[in-house]
């Protein structure tokens, strides 16, 4: 079902890239003049405070994940592009999402995450080593870009010589819909979940008769309560776990480097010392540096609970980032701090039963592609020319870093 696209840019009025990347002006306006906001021209309430936040997404009984508004795009409207009814998890409420969920977590068991940790580890380190040495280095088009792809094709058990098209078809499917040329990119993103689609099908037809240790296989073996994914299924589910999980990884490695180079340049040399305080760094990265954390929830039922009256079918957005700016619950917010022992609360994965499935993937990625960095690489810095603004794009989820040069000393 396609339903209306609800423009978030017109309510963050945001007039450069970079105020997009780095919102922290705007976050700590709302929080403390509108903490609970209506916007009229878009018809939402926004909410920013960590509590209010974690309310909404959390309270499945007052906010559904149903409804005819979404914040969010993905995928292309053929029907190659479009997920089953069966997966599209993120817009659905239980008893079906439960089931659902239970469903694809076949694909993200501890089991896995053990079996996957040395294939992670030999790509990062590929393209690490890849890497000349003592040189001006784009950090996203060597590491950060390739390596949620090339992760995720790896695992979903296709020839690693394919991981490329992979990443193309990616740069592509989930393009955001920008209004002016709409129709050229749908067009795009149509090819693109049609080639996607037919590459993808007959492996899949393969691995249903020749299973393997791959996430492709996990998910055509799982059973529950007489529900099985068919082939088609399958192909749609591992599109919605790229556009889920592809973008938001590359995005938070290319803040991090950015954030090593720019916000606290003691901090590599810090890392390098101790590896032990990489997973300490990466929980601070994604509450500092990951600022495209937003969802929106529809109301079930009139109430108060916000302070505010909610009729039904109001639409709120609830705004993870700004939440992670919480002075009511991280002391100095607006300062990176590795050490701060609650950091690992931050809302960046959401809260509640839509938690993000692949957040122990992600994880495992950033602290394995981080530390292979740090171990091979003993010095960075900044390239004087670098100029933000010019080196942002506007993908899915927000702005990201498209190039991040740096040098680099092995
Ligand atoms: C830094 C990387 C990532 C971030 C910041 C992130 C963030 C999120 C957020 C905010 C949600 C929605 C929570 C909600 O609606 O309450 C979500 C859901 C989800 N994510 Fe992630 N994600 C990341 C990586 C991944 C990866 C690597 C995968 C898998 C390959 C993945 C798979 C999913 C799935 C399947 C859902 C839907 C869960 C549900 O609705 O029950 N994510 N993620």
């Amino acid at each position: 079902m396609y339903k209306e696209l609800i423009s978030l840019q017109d309510i963050t009025k945001f007039q450069t890239r970079s105020e997009e990347f780095f919102p922290l002006d705007w976050y700590k306006k709302m929080l403390s003049n509108d903490p609970v906001y209506f916007h009229k021209e878009t018809d939402t309430w926004n909410v920013f405070r960590y509590d209010d936040v974690k309310q909404v997404l959390s309270n499945h009984e007052i906010f559904s994940n149903e409804g005819s508004r979404t914040t969010v795009t993905v995928g292309a409207k053929n029907k190659e592009g479009t997920a089953s009814s069966k997966i599209m998890i993120s817009s659905m409420d239980s008893p079906q999402h439960q089931k659902s969920r239970t469903l694809l977590s076949a694909a993200f068991t501890p089991r896995s995450l053990v079996n996957w940790e040395p294939r992670i580890r030999q790509i990062a380190n590929k393209l690490v080593d890849d890497m000349e040495a003592n040189a001006i280095v784009d950090i996203v088009q060597a590491l950060a870009g390739p390596l949620p792809c090339m992760v995720m094709a790896d695992l979903f058990g296709v020839p690693s010589k394919d991981s490329f098209l992979f990443k193309n078809w990616v740069d592509i499917l989930f393009q955001p819909n920008i209004k002016e040329n709409k129709d050229e990119i749908e067009y795009k993103k149509q090819s693109a979940a049609k080639e996607y689609y037919q590459y993808l099908y007959p492996i899949v037809v393969q691995k249903k008769l020749n299973p393997s240790d791959d996430i492709i296989s996990d998910l055509l073996k799982v059973e529950i309560e007489g529900e099985r994914f068919t082939e088609d299924e399958v192909v749609r589910t591992t599109m919605l776990l790229l556009g889920a999980g592809v973008e938001t990884t590359s995005h938070t490695l290319s803040s991090t480097f950015y954030s090593l180079l720019y916000d606290d340049n003691t901090l590599y040399e810090q890392l390098r010392n101790d590896l032990e305080l990489v997973p300490k760094a990466v929980e601070e990265m994604l509450r500092y540096r990951f600022q495209i954390s937003k969802r929106h929830r529809t109301v079930k039922e009139d109430n108060n609970i916000l302070g505010i009256e909610l009729k039904k079918g109001d639409v709120v957005i609830a705004w993870m980032s700004a939440a992670n700016m919480d002075e009511n619950m991280f002391e100095n917010p607006y300062v990176l701090d590795i050490h701060r022992n609650n950091n690992k609360k931050h809302l960046t994965f959401g809260n509640g039963p839509h938690f993000c499935l692949g957040a122990p993937l992600a994880r495992l990625e950033m602290n394995i592609a981080l530390t292979a960095f740090l171990q091979k690489i003993s010095r960075i810095e900044p390239m004087e020319s670098f100029d933000l603004e010019n080196n942002l794009t506007t993908s899915a989820p927000g702005q990201s870093l498209i190039h991040l040069p740096l040098k680099i000393y092995k």
